[in-house]
């Protein structure tokens, strides 16, 4: 397991937990299931809370919502009903006690000196409970909704050196001048700082060479796309070698789509299931903004990735019985994956199946304690 440098007394990377456990997308509609297929899941600040509790009591880490301002259109509008990731953390904050709590923040449409304010706030509020995903917007039509000039790929992670840099001296200091490209602050101040010394954990998922170099540098977590364990196992080291030639070590996070059944005929039925019912409308509107060349694959390769962002947004599959998902996350803590972000169709009702069939496996398996 990789301990973020600096970051060995932080509670979320306590060694005895070999893999930590978050729930991904629950601020937003349909969560991570581009789909129709039937589900209670509605992204409510009553189902939230009660996801969130339900989470605590279940020993879970970690809670990530997803940052949008927009929908991605089809009959689902997939992500367009969605709660503001900063309100929803602080909120959060104040209704739990142990999980740690992220906002995923957009660069663009929040300026570092208010991001870095309701930070060190909600870290008050969490008692050192509170990170923040980074992202640059890669979705341009939110950005153009901001009046927001989008910036060619690699210079938006050149903003958000100096968007994060800006953020950390805030965090650490006091009464600073900033001259950047980009930002420019003349005395900079803020009290309270944040409870989470040096400041409250960092992720980032960027998957380009520019993403990976910005997360090996400037954060704690790189959130990485795992497709397969070969892949996944490469990617890693891919990473965790970058951060090593910055001298420093950095933890690794991905995210599964979950559905675990008490048969593995009934899991693949279900998984059938929610991939016809997809809405491929806001399919083919995400995948094309977000440049996935699928002409470019074999058409296996192709109907593998469109299934997995049907049921996931691309996570990796953790379907069949509760064994066999015990073992496959085993698997993935295997290949280097410190923290594993879940999603599924319906939240609660499959996180309770989860808490009460895949839990005890993953102790047996002396994988959590
Ligand atoms: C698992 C995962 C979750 C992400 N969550 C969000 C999000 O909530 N909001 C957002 O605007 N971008 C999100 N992104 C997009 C990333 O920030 C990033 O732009 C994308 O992975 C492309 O990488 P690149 O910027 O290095 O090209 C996510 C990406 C991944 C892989």
């Amino acid at each position: 397991m990789a301990i973020p440098s600096g970051r060995a007394d932080h509670p979320l990377f306590d060694p005895k937990q070999r893999i930590k456990l978050g729930i991904f997308g629950s601020n937003v509609s349909n969560g991570c299931t581009i789909s129709t297929a039937e589900s209670s899941f509605r992204p409510t600040w009553q189902q939230n809370l009660d996801l969130a509790l339900q989470a605590e009591a279940l020993d879970f880490d970690l809670l990530v919502p997803v940052g949008r301002w927009k929908g991605f259109g089809g009959e689902t509008d997939f992500n367009g009903d969605c709660l503001e990731v900063y309100t929803w953390a602080a909120a959060l904050a104040a209704r739990t006690e142990r999980i740690h709590i992220f906002a995923t923040s957009h660069v663009p449409t929040v300026h570092p000196i208010l991001a870095a304010k309701q930070a060190a706030t909600i870290d008050r509020i969490s008692n050192g409970r509170f990170g923040i995903n980074v992202v640059c917007g890669w979705y341009t039509p939110e950005m153009e909704m901001f009046g927001v000039q989008q910036l060619p790929h690699d210079d938006r992670y050149a903003r958000a050196t100096e968007w994060i840099q800006v953020c950390k001296r805030l965090w650490q200091e006091q009464d600073f001048d900033f001259a950047g490209e980009y930002y420019t602050i003349k005395g900079g101040y803020m009290l309270p700082k944040p409870v989470q010394q040096p400041y409250p954990l960092l992720i980032n998922a960027g998957v380009s060479p520019a993403g990976i170099d910005y997360a090996a540098r400037e954060m704690d977590v790189n959130f990485c796309i795992v497709s397969t364990l070969d892949q996944g196992r490469e990617l890693i080291g891919q990473i965790r070698g970058k951060a090593a030639g910055y001298g420093r070590d950095i933890g690794i996070m991905s995210s599964a789509a979950v559905v675990c059944r008490s048969s593995e005929a009934e899991a693949r039925a279900v998984w059938d299931h929610i991939v016809a019912r997809g809405d491929y409308a806001a399919l083919d509107n995400l995948l094309t903004t977000f440049g996935v060349q699928s002409g470019s694959m074999t058409p296996e390769a192709a109907r593998e990735l469109t299934e997995r962002f049907i049921v996931g947004w691309g996570g990796y599959p953790l379907v069949g019985t509760p064994l066999q998902v015990a073992q496959e996350i085993g698997r993935l803590a295997d290949i280097g994956v410190d923290i594993l972000l879940l999603s599924w169709l319906d939240y609660a009702p499959e996180l309770n199946y989860f808490g009460e069939q895949v839990m005890p496996l993953l102790k047996d398996m002396g994988l959590r304690v």
